[in-house]
């Protein structure tokens, strides 16, 4: 397993005699049906220097193009997955996959940009941010960077305007769980809120409630019930809804938008369904595991295989992943990430005897294309072009890089993926391409598979061959005031103004 083409690893030759000059700048896509979020058609599509040039039928070219055929076949955007941490020190360990690792991954599973966490360094944005340049140089493709808050002072609402203005972010995370660790107040996470709305920037949350995770992981501990079965039933579904509606809430008197990471079961879809009916702006991310599993892996009586399950919020009980998919399928849920953060089992394994100890977090950078085709749209719960919204273009729009990003039009990115209905995939540890030894998906056959993936004019998968370089994936600025702030202001003026006759009759009584 684990074995791909590093191009760029700078060993003299490069491995299996690919190197970067080799690949094509001139690249002609024919016959397929090409899907955007708004419509297919049957086109060609031509790729110079990295950018779509051309998407019509029929286009001729001279020489030294390289010309693939779609007859029958899905062209359509790269996915970008909005939920990764690459290279995260969490937990007294660090994800086994790192920039380069979890990046070709990706490749390998049809996503072409991702957008990881920046975790403060003792509360610094700026140390955080420093870190993780250096942890991207090894990219092999284009991603971008959220910001988590982990602490409050005047230093930080002014690092958090610097990241804003100068550094490319347009989001940032606050965590209502892991106390002690990355937990954050409601005061710290009002502050962060009022910053992010005059900055433009979307504030996030890890919506659990952290106070009371802990005391049920009391409670587990007392009872005895020490393996990973106890993670699940220490935060239950209840705890997702207290925070979720917390946080719509907080963000609805701030008045700024909100993106609920992770949304895991039910209890969360319903109090976004709410705010969203209501007419807030409330954006929901469900992930991958979310919308395929259940909860019975983290009851398998083999420590390894249950240790792999556990993530936070937890992978919950049957019934909780229809809701989901249903919720995507509806639009109360708009796109999907994976959170993928993985680790090893010897990783895992520093968690044997307490479930509070075991890294939090599963794989799924690679899978969560070919997860969303086959539960999604080969199910006929979603169209081919809401396959495209949901695993990339509302992505873009939602971080302010579309069109760049997320469509395949002439003027965007050659991020470009070739899918073949009428494939099938097995997911397996030894046969996928991060690093992990393990992987939640192990076994699972699903229809549709990406034949190939272009990334930055690049072709990078093809026959079941990973042709990537360390060091050719760009750094993507995210720049604020996306759609999600159209008109805010307006909201704004109303409400103030609703002030005015309480302010009237205060002065006249005073
Ligand atoms: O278990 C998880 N989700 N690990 C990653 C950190 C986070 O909360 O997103
Ligand atoms: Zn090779
Ligand atoms: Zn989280
Ligand atoms: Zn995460």
């Amino acid at each position: 397993s684990n074995q791909f083409c590093d191009a760029g690893a700078g060993y003299g030759e490069p491995a299996c005699g690919i190197s970067s000059s080799s690949s094509p700048s001139k690249i002609l896509i024919k016959g397929g049906t090409v899907v955007n979020a708004h419509k297919q058609e049957v086109a060609d599509v031509y790729v110079e220097d990295g950018i779509i040039v051309a998407v019509k039928p029929n286009i001729k070219v001279g020489d030294h193009v390289t010309v693939l055929d779609a007859t029958g076949k899905f062209v359509m955007p790269g996915g970008i997955d909005p939920h990764t941490h690459l290279s995260f020190e969490f937990m007294s360990t660090e994800t086994v996959d790192d920039f380069f690792s979890g990046q070709a991954a990706a490749l390998a599973g049809g996503t072409t940009m991702h957008i990881d966490f920046v975790i403060p360094v003792d509360g610094s944005l700026t140390a955080g941010f420093e870190a993780y340049e250096k942890k991207a140089k090894k990219s092999c493709m284009d991603y971008g960077f959220h910001m988590a808050v982990t602490k409050w002072d005047e230093v930080v609402s002014k690092e958090m305007e610097i990241m804003v203005k100068e550094k490319g972010i347009n989001s940032f995370k606050f965590f209502l769980a892991y106390k002690g660790a990355l937990m954050i107040n409601d005061e710290l996470l009002l502050e962060g809120f009022k910053k992010c709305k005059s900055l433009g920037a979307l504030a996030m949350v890890h919506a659990e409630n952290g106070d009371a995770v802990y005391e049920g992981q009391k409670r587990m501990i007392e009872l005895g019930i020490t393996g990973p079965g106890g993670h699940a039933l220490s935060r239950p579904a209840l705890l997702e809804g207290e925070a979720t509606s917390r946080a719509i809430r907080l963000a609805g008197f701030v008045n700024t938008p909100l993106y609920v990471v992770h949304v895991m079961s039910i209890d969360a879809v319903e109090e976004i369904a709410r705010a969203r009916k209501k007419g807030q702006r409330v954006i929901g991310e469900p992930v991958a595991a979310g919308l395929a599993l259940d909860d019975s892996g983290i009851w398998d009586p083999d420590f390894v295989t249950a240790a792999k399950y556990v993530m936070s919020p937890p992978i919950r009980a049957s019934g909780h992943d229809k809701a989901l998919q249903a919720a995507l399928s509806t639009g109360v849920l708009q796109l999907v990430g994976t959170d993928h953060c993985s680790f090893n089992s010897t990783q895992k394994a520093l968690g044997i005897d307490d479930f509070r100890k075991i890294p939090n977090g599963v794989n799924g950078i690679e899978e969560r294309m070919h997860l969303v085709w086959d539960i999604m749209v080969e199910s006929g719960q979603i169209s081919v072009t809401d396959y495209v919204r949901v695993t990339s273009t509302e992505c873009a729009r939602i971080f302010n890089i579309y069109p760049r990003k997320g469509a395949i039009s002439p003027g965007s990115d050659a991020d470009i993926i070739i899918l073949n209905p009428n494939a099938t995939v097995e997911i397996t540890a030894k046969s996928h391409h991060a690093r992990s030894d393990t992987n939640v998906y192990e076994g699972r056959r699903g229809k549709g598979k990406v034949e190939v993936t272009i990334a930055g004019g690049r072709i990078v998968w093809e026959n079941d061959e990973l042709k990537v370089v360390r060091g050719s994936g760009k750094y993507v600025e995210l720049p604020p005031f996306s759609y999600l702030y159209d008109g805010i202001d307006k909201a704004e003026a109303k409400y103030l103004s609703s002030l005015q006759a309480p302010v009237k009759r205060f002065k006249s009584t005073a």
